[in-house]
């Protein structure tokens, strides 16, 4: 696959270096050229880097990291961007205190107005970068969930299997509307891994479990709310 990264940071590093790992054709874009070559002759493997307008031009599928940046201010020719499979990674900045407003429009939604014709998932905004460094061995042992939200299937499972292919359990997070569940775990992960002492990251796991034998505590009853 060829994957174009838009903003050659922690995030972008890490998992454009993963992917080329995975065999993936990755292109590395920044706002500086040079970042974006020099990126890559960290990555090796044969990656590229270049201008985020390059690696949006070259890729099928286009990592964007540039928190709450749209397409249309970032990118020169942002159509290059149509019918390409788009993954935000992107969490809101940390308000004061972690008093979070209610979440009426995801970021992800944000980015899918801004580039109509694109497919855009959100994924990944739950990982720390710290918990890349682990993949995909030993990661793949602690069955971490990573979610994937957004309108169109195939695009969908495309990303599921990006995420499967570096270590994680990727779990089918359904439309693009639920970018805003998923951005509020992200925030909530976000609490929970600043507490963490230095060395110890936090992870959301889903966990399906089978039915309880017996039923002691009565069942789910039925019940009038939605
Ligand atoms: N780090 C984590 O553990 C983590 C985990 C989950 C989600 N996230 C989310 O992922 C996003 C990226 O995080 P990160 O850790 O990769 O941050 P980062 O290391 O600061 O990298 C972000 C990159 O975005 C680009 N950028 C920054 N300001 C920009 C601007 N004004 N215009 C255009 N591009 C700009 C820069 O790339 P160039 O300098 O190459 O242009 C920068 O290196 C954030 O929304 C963050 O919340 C981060």
């Amino acid at each position: 696959m060829k994957i174009g990264i838009i903003g050659s940071g922690n995030m972008g590093r890490s998992l454009g270096i993963l992917w080329a790992e995975q065999g993936h054709q990755v292109f590395f874009g920044s706002r500086d050229a040079e970042k974006g070559k020099a990126t890559a002759e960290l990555a090796e493997r044969g990656t590229q880097g270049g201008t985020n307008n390059q690696a949006a031009a070259f890729a099928d599928v286009i990592l964007w990291t540039a928190r709450n940046i749209m397409p249309k201010e970032l990118l020169s020719n942002p159509e290059v961007l149509d019918s390409k499979i788009i993954i935000d990674c992107n969490n809101q900045d940390i308000p004061e205190g972690f008093a979070y407003p209610a979440i009426l429009e995801s970021l992800a939604e944000k980015l899918a107005k801004n580039v109509p014709q694109a497919r855009v998932i959100k994924a990944f905004n739950t990982i720390g970068q710290e918990v890349f460094e682990l993949a995909p061995e030993p990661l793949k042992d602690y069955r971490v969930s990573v979610f994937v939200a957004g309108d169109d299937e195939q695009a969908r499972k495309t990303v599921m299997g990006l995420a499967e292919g570096i270590g994680f359990l990727a779990v089918d997070s359904g439309v693009l509307r639920n970018a805003r569940l998923v951005e509020g775990l992200g925030d909530f992960i976000r609490l929970i891994m600043i507490g963490q002492k230095q060395g110890a990251y936090a992870t959301i796991s889903i966990n399906v479990l089978p039915t309880a034998q017996g039923q002691r505590l009565g069942g789910r009853q039925a019940s009038s709310l939605k």
